[in-house]
């Protein structure tokens, strides 16, 4: 199971993420470019010492990141039509998170194999990226062993 971060904008947003990866042992990669620079001090306030110990990976483009993948792609999105509680997870999984200020274009949405929602009450609009982060790796690894390590 990983998490992929495409074009993230709000470096505590993502300190958050990198530091539930580390904690939970997931890797993550993002897909450039970033709204900020990649040694924030914003995102290290929010990822404290986790940092060092996350696995990482930078791509280019969507491009080169999905030509080096192997696993299914899986995409968070809040027009997505299937709840991630009937979703059926698998270990080489990648969680595809959009960008907080405008998720995703067609071309990302199109490309990948799942589209996941988190249901949420009314109106709505969506949830913060690294809560329906949280939300959904928790179930993918609850599902797969994940946190029987
Ligand atoms: C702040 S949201 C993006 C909001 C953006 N205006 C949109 O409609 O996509 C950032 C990311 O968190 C995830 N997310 C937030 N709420 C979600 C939900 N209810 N269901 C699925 N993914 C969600 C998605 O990956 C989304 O691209």
């Amino acid at each position: 199971m990983e998490l992929t971060l495409y074009q993230p904008d709000i470096p505590q947003n993502t300190g958050t993420i990198l530091r539930m990866a580390a904690c939970l042992g997931v890797s993550v990669h993002i897909v450039e470019p970033c709204g900020f620079v990649l040694d924030d001090k914003r995102m290290r306030r929010a990822g404290m010492d986790y940092l060092q110990d996350v696995d990482l990976t930078r791509h280019n483009s969507w491009a080169t990141y999905q030509d080096s993948r192997k696993g299914r792609q899986v995409l968070l999105s809040t027009k997505a039509e299937v709840s991630y509680v009937d979703f059926r997870f698998e270990p080489g999984d990648s969680l595809i998170l959009g960008r907080e200020s405008a998720g995703v274009p067609d071309d990302v949405h199109n490309a990948v194999d799942a589209r996941l929602l988190i249901p949420m009450a009314g109106e709505a609009r969506s949830l913060n990226i690294a809560v329906a982060a949280a939300m959904v790796l928790g179930e993918a690894l609850r599902q797969t062993g994940g946190f029987e390590k």
